[in-house]
C-alpha cells in the first residue's frame, strides 16, 4: 500500500520504539517523514537508514519554541504537514525506580511526566492544527490502556494518558466545528515490547522472565504486542481510509480490557 504518497508526516519520539516503527511504516507507504526526538544520534541514524524522504529534527515536545522552529523547517522544506503522530511519552522510571503511587509521588516527578505526556501532546496538537487547517490533515495521539484504567504505581502516567484521551476528542470536535479538514484520533496500546520497558524488566535472567510472564498473564492473547502492530493501526487512522473516523479510540491490548479480571464463575453443569 502507498497511502501516503506526496504526504508529509511528523512523528515525535521517533528515535526508537513505537515512534520509530510509525515513522518506518509511514515512510514505507510513501510519506516524507520527519523523525523527531531528543535522542539525536538514534533519530538521525533512523532518518539516514530510511534515506530519501526522511529527515531528522531535534524536537523536545515540552519546548514551545522548538515546535515553532521545527514546523517552520517542515514548511520551508516540504511545504505542508499532512500527518502528525504525537507519540513521545515517558513513564517516569527512565532513571530507575521512583515512587509514582498516589501516596508518595513527588510534585516534581508528577510534573515531569505530565510535561512530556500531556503538555507535549497539547503543544503537538496546537502546532498541527496551525499547520494543517488550510488543507487538512490527520493527528494520531499515542495514549495507552493506562489512560483507560487506574494504575496504582504510575499515577502521573495514568492521569496524563487519560487526559490526552479526552484532548483527542476535544481537538477532533474543535476542528470539525471550525470546518478544518483535520481528524484527530487516539490509540491505546497495552504492553508493547520496546526499550521503555527495560528499566522495569531488568537484565536477562529469571527475574526478567518472571516479570515478562506476569505482564502477559492476564492478556487473553498471552503475549506482548509488537511495535509493527501499533504502527499499522496508526497508519490506518492517519490515512484516508479512516476518512470518517475522528475523535475515536483504537485499543491494542490483546483483549485485556474486553473482560473483567474478576469474572463471575461459569455456570455449573446441571
Ligand atoms: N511500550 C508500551 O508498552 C506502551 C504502551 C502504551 C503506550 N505507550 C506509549 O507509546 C509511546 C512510545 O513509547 P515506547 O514504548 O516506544 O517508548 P520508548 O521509551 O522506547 O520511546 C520513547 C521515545 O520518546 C522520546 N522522548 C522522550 N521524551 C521526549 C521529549 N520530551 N521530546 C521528544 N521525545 C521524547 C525518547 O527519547 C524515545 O525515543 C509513549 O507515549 C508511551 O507512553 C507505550
Amino acid at each position: 500500500m502507498q497511502r501516503f504518497t506526496n504526504r508529509v508526516a511528523l512523528v515525535t519520539g521517533a528515535a526508537r520504539g513505537i515512534g520509530a516503527a510509525c515513522a518506518e511504516r509511514l515512510h514505507a507507504e510513501g510519506a516524507t517523514v520527519w523523525v523527531t526526538d531528543i535522542r539525536d544520534d538514534d533519530g538521525a541514524a533512523l532518518a539516514a537508514r530510511l534515506g530519501a524522504r526522511a529527515r531528522y529534527a531535534t524536537l523536545d515536545v515540552r519546548d514551545e519554541a522548538a515546535w515553532t522552529r521545527v514546523l517552520a523547517e517542515v514548511h520551508a522544506r516540504d511545504g505542508a504537514l499532512d500527518v502528525l503522530v504525537a507519540n513521545a511519552g515517558i513513564t517516569g522510571f527512565e532513571d530507575g525506580p521512583v515512587p509514582h503511587d498516589p501516596e508518595h509521588v513527588s510534585l516534581d516527578a508528577w510534573r515531569a511526566v505530565l510535561a512530556t505526556n500531556l503538555d507535549g501532546v497539547m503543544l503537538a496538537c496546537r502546532a498541527a492544527i496551525g499547520a494543517m487547517k488550510t488543507r487538512g490533515g490527520s493527528i494520531v495521539i499515542m495514549a495507552s490502556r493506562s489512560g483507560l484504567v487506574g494504575i496504582p504505581g504510575a499515577a502521573a502516567y495514568a492521569a496524563g494518558k487519560a487526559a490526552i484521551r479526552n484532548h483527542a476528542k476535544t481537538v477532533a470536535l474543535y476542528c470539525a466545528e471550525r470546518g478544518y479538514a483535520i481528524r484527530c484520533n487516539a490509540v491505546f496500546p497495552a504492553a508493547i515490547l520496546t526499550p521503555m520497558w527495560e528499566p522495569m524488566l531488568g537484565p536477562p535472567g529469571p527475574a526478567r522472565d518472571a516479570a515478562m510472564a506476569a505482564i502477559v498473564h492476564d492478556v487473553p492473547l498471552r503475549r506482548m504486542g509488537t511495535v509493527a502492530e501499533v504502527a499499522a493501526a496508526v497508519a490506518y487512522l492517519a490515512s484516508d481510509e479512516a476518512a470518517y473516523t475522528t475523535g475515536a479510540e483504537l485499543v491494542l491490548d490483546g483483549g485485556l480490557l474486553a473482560g473483567a479480571s474478576a469474572p463471575p464463575p461459569p455456570p455449573t453443569e446441571p
